[in-house]
């Protein structure tokens, strides 16, 4: 793209001080500014043009699980068909680590937070110490894509070097780096992050799939023979990774997919729920939950909408591979996004100043036909990290770590 292309692309929208300072710019800096510009999606712009507006959903309706109780009844149907899908190499499994963590404020990729405290154990470390433990169980290695994002690609892969990929095997680890998405002021004008470069940020879980599919890991996926994906978060130290308890389960219900989910601590929980939209799997936020949903309970007294999802997911890899190119919704998030002031200094507001663009892994189950919700047992498989102190913090997880046993 040439100067005036980039110019005939921005000042329809508003947006031409992005080249303000492109004079000043050696050769190489014009051409990589240039080249942002060209791969610029101008159309979430429209997205914030009358006011941020949620997603909206369509019929809601209670989705009951699989209950703790009935998954133990077939506890050992369920793992042996599971096993027997990790010995084919059917499973893999997929770390969402592109985040920023910007609530718990640590500077460095957060799988590299040291979660020890007589000993240093990193949280990256305690994910591949608990699939390790099913790699042993199976006798057969789990492919394990890691999404990066430009931000912390460079930390995330020399620390996997460094402590040696924590005793797993580097030939089954496939590193993929996800897209970026513009940061934009409450006035909608793209911020800048220096001179030559637009203010970008991760652009959410939900591009996975698609962000993986441009690494030409799809490729990989077939030779393989992997036929599901286990997408899991970085933060919490209790995940269960390629469980095959919950993938023979999901294989044996003949669904296209699975979803973890505990059961509500309270009905106010602050977490997204599973349930049917439109007769179609669906994950509710709490945001967006009206009182009834939050408070009706069946004749037992139950909550017709009691599971909270866990951010753990089993995909089938035949699904997420026709859907790929269907569009998600993007949501509007307030951040604090550090940007080039009219000096030309750069700010790192204490205060949200702006918005970002993200996809959410979650939207992707209603894309889906169908979803097995699988009850698991929360002190046993839900410990994640999000905030400096209080409600899922570093000190509740270690609180959990160590009524499951874990030395840290
Ligand atoms: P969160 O929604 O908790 O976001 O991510 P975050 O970026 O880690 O933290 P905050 O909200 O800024 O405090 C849930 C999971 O999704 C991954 C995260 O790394 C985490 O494993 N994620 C999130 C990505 O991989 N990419 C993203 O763009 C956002």
């Amino acid at each position: 793209m040439t100067y005036e292309e980039a110019l005939q692309k921005l000042a329809p929208a508003g947006q031409e001080h992005l080249l303000r300072y492109y004079g000043e710019l050696s050769e190489g800096e014009q051409e990589s500014l240039l080249s942002q510009i060209e791969a610029l999606d101008l159309s979430l712009l429209e997205l914030i043009k009358e006011g941020v507006q949620e997603v909206k959903k369509g019929k809601i309706e209670p989705l009951g699980a699989v209950t703790l109780e009935e998954i133990e009844e077939k506890k050992d149907g369920y793992e042996k068909k599971g096993l027997q899908a990790i010995q084919a190499c059917k499973v893999g499994a997929v770390l969402l680590a592109g985040g920023q963590g910007t609530r718990l404020g640590f500077d460095k990729p957060k799988g590299m937070l040291n979660v020890g405290v007589n000993r240093e154990l990193y949280l990256f470390e305690q994910l591949i110490h608990n699939l390790l433990a099913v790699v042993k169980q199976a006798d057969a290695w789990v492919p394990l894509f890691i999404m990066t994002s430009e931000k912390n690609n460079e930390d995330t892969t020399r620390f996997f070097q460094e402590k040696k990929y924590f005793g797993y095997n580097p030939d089954y680890v496939y590193f993929f780096v996800q897209d970026m998405a513009p940061s934009v002021g409450y006035d909608g004008r793209i911020y800048m992050e220096s001179k030559a470069k637009l203010a970008t940020s991760p652009n959410g879980n939900g591009g996975w799939f698609s962000s993986l599919a441009k690494a030409g890991l799809l490729d990989k996926i077939r030779e393989l023979g992997v036929e599901w994906l286990n997408v899991f978060a970085v933060d919490n130290v209790l995940q269960k990774i390629a469980d095959p308890v919950f993938v023979g389960a999901t294989i044996e219900a003949g669904c296209v997919c699975g979803a973890k989910v505990v059961a509500k601590a309270e009905p106010e929980e602050r977490v997204g729920v599973l349930c049917l939209e439109d007769g179609k799997p669906s994950i509710v936020e709490y945001y967006e939950m009206t009182d009834e949903i939050i408070h009706s309970r069946d004749e037992d007294g139950r909550l017709l909408y009691n599971y909270g999802v866990i951010l753990n997911y089993l995909f089938g890899v035949e699904t997420l591979t026709r859907i790929m190119n269907e569009r998600m919704p993007v949501h509007v998030v307030e951040k604090k996004i550090p940007y080039l002031d009219e000096n030309a200094e750069l700010v790192k507001p204490e205060e949200p100043n702006g918005y970002k663009f993200e996809e959410l892994v979650l939207d992707m189950i209603h894309m889906m036909d169908n979803c097995l919700s699988y009850e698991v047992e929360r002190s046993r498989e839900f410990a994640p990290i999000k905030n400096r102190t209080g409600v899922d913090s570093l000190e509740s997880a270690r609180e959990l770590m160590a009524y499951n046993g874990i030395e840290f």
